[in-house]
C-alpha cells in the first residue's frame, strides 16, 4: 500500500434503531440527540475533520433523514438569520459544513451488524484506509482522539483501534483486546474478541468506538461467518487482518462518555454543560446550590464540625 499521510475518509455507522432511548428515538435518529446544544453526530463529524478528513460517508436507515438534513444548506432557516440579522446564529448554522467537506450517504437494508454496516461503505471508501467513528461514543481529547490516532497511523500505515481499560464486569459491551507491551503508545494486538463474558476476557482491555483501518478488512468482513448476537462483526474482520497485517492498540489521552447508555449520555450532558461557553458558568452555580445531598469534602467539613462540638 502507498504511504498515506493524510486519512482522507471516515465512515459513520448511523443505521441503529437506538431502542435504549426509546420513546425519543421513535422518530428521530439516536445520533440527533443533543449533548448541550449539538447532536451527537456532529461531535463525530467534527472530530473527524479535526484528523483532516473531508469526505464523510454515513451508513444510514430508515428514519434518518434528519442527519441528511443537519449536514446540508438550510436555506429558508439562513435566509430568514440573515434578514434578522442574526450573525452568530447565521455563521453557526454555516460552520456545520464549511464547504471543504463531502458528503455520501448509503444504506443499509438490514440490521445485519458493525460489520456489515462498514461492508456497505466499501464501494464509497474504495482502496485507501479510512476512519471508523461510533457516535454514540463522544471523545473528548486534546487534540481530539482521532487526531492522535491519525499522527500515529501516519508513522505505522497499520490498523489502529482507540482502547480503554474497561471494569472486568463489563467485557460483554465491548470487542476486547489483548496486546504485546506499548511501543511509542502503540500496542500491536495479539488476539481480538467481540463481548467475551469476563471469565474468558483475553484482557481488560476494551475498544471504544474510533477505528483506523486498511482497505483490506473489507475483504476479511465478507468472509467471517456471522458473530455475536448473529449479526456480522467489525471485530471478527479486524482478527482476520491480523493474521495478514499488524494491528495496532491505542490508549489514547482523553475520556470517553458512552452516550449509547443514558448514563454516559447523562454524564456526557453534565460535564460539557459546565464547560460551555454561554450556560457554564450559570451551571456551575445551579449544581453547587442543588440540595442533593453533600459532596465529599462538605462532609469532611460537617463532620469535623461535630467533632469539635
Ligand atoms: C461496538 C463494537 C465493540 C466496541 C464498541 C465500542 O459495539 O462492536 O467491539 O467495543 O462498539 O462502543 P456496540 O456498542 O455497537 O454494541
Amino acid at each position: 500500500m502507498k504511504k498515506v499521510t493524510t486519512l482522507k475518509k471516515a465512515v459513520f455507522p448511523v443505521a441503529g434503531l437506538g431502542t435504549r432511548f426509546l420513546p425519543a428515538t421513535k422518530a428521530q435518529p439516536k445520533e440527533m440527540l443533543p449533548v448541550v446544544d449539538k447532536p451527537l453526530i456532529q461531535y463525530a463529524v467534527e472530530e473527524a475533520y479535526a484528523a483532516g478528513i473531508r469526505h464523510m460517508i454515513f451508513v444510514t436507515g430508515r428514519n434518518k433523514r434528519a442527519i441528511e438534513d443537519h449536514f446540508d444548506t438550510a436555506y429558508e432557516l439562513e435566509t430568514e438569520l440573515e434578514a434578522a440579522k442574526k450573525h452568530h446564529l447565521l455563521e453557526l448554522v454555516r460552520s456545520m459544513n464549511p464547504g471543504d467537506m463531502d458528503f455520501s450517504y448509503v444504506r443499509q437494508p438490514r440490521s445485519l451488524g458493525l460489520g456489515h454496516a462498514v461492508l456497505c461503505a466499501e464501494h464509497l471508501v474504495g482502496d485507501e484506509p479510512f476512519a471508523v467513528l461510533l457516535a454514540d461514543d463522544l471523545m473528548v481529547g486534546k487534540p481530539p482522539v482521532l487526531a492522535q490516532m491519525a499522527a500515529k497511523f501516519e508513522q505505522i500505515q497499520h490498523s489502529i483501534l482507540a482502547v480503554q481499560e474497561v471494569p472486568i464486569e463489563q467485557t460483554r459491551r465491548y470487542g476486547i483486546v489483548a496486546t504485546e507491551a506499548a511501543v511509542d503508545g502503540l500496542m500491536k494486538i495479539k488476539k481480538m474478541v467481540e463481548k467475551p463474558a469476563p471469565e474468558v476476557a483475553p484482557s481488560r482491555m476494551g475498544v471504544a468506538g474510533r477505528y483506523i483501518l486498511t482497505p483490506a478488512v473489507f475483504r476479511h468482513i465478507r468472509n467471517q461467518p456471522t458473530g455475536v448476537g448473529g449479526e456480522i462483526q467489525l471485530t471478527d474482520g479486524i482478527a482476520g487482518l491480523m493474521a495478514e497485517e499488524g494491528v495496532y492498540a491505542y490508549q489514547y489521552t482523553g475520556k470517553r462518555y458512552d452516550c449509547g447508555s443514558k448514563e454516559g449520555f447523562l454524564e456526557a450532558t453534565v460535564e460539557l454543560a459546565l464547560q460551555h461557553s454561554e450556560v457554564g458558568a450559570y451551571f456551575r452555580n445551579y449544581l453547587e446550590n442543588l440540595q442533593i445531598g453533600w459532596s465529599g469534602r462538605e462532609r469532611r467539613k460537617q463532620n469535623l464540625v461535630a467533632l469539635s462540638d
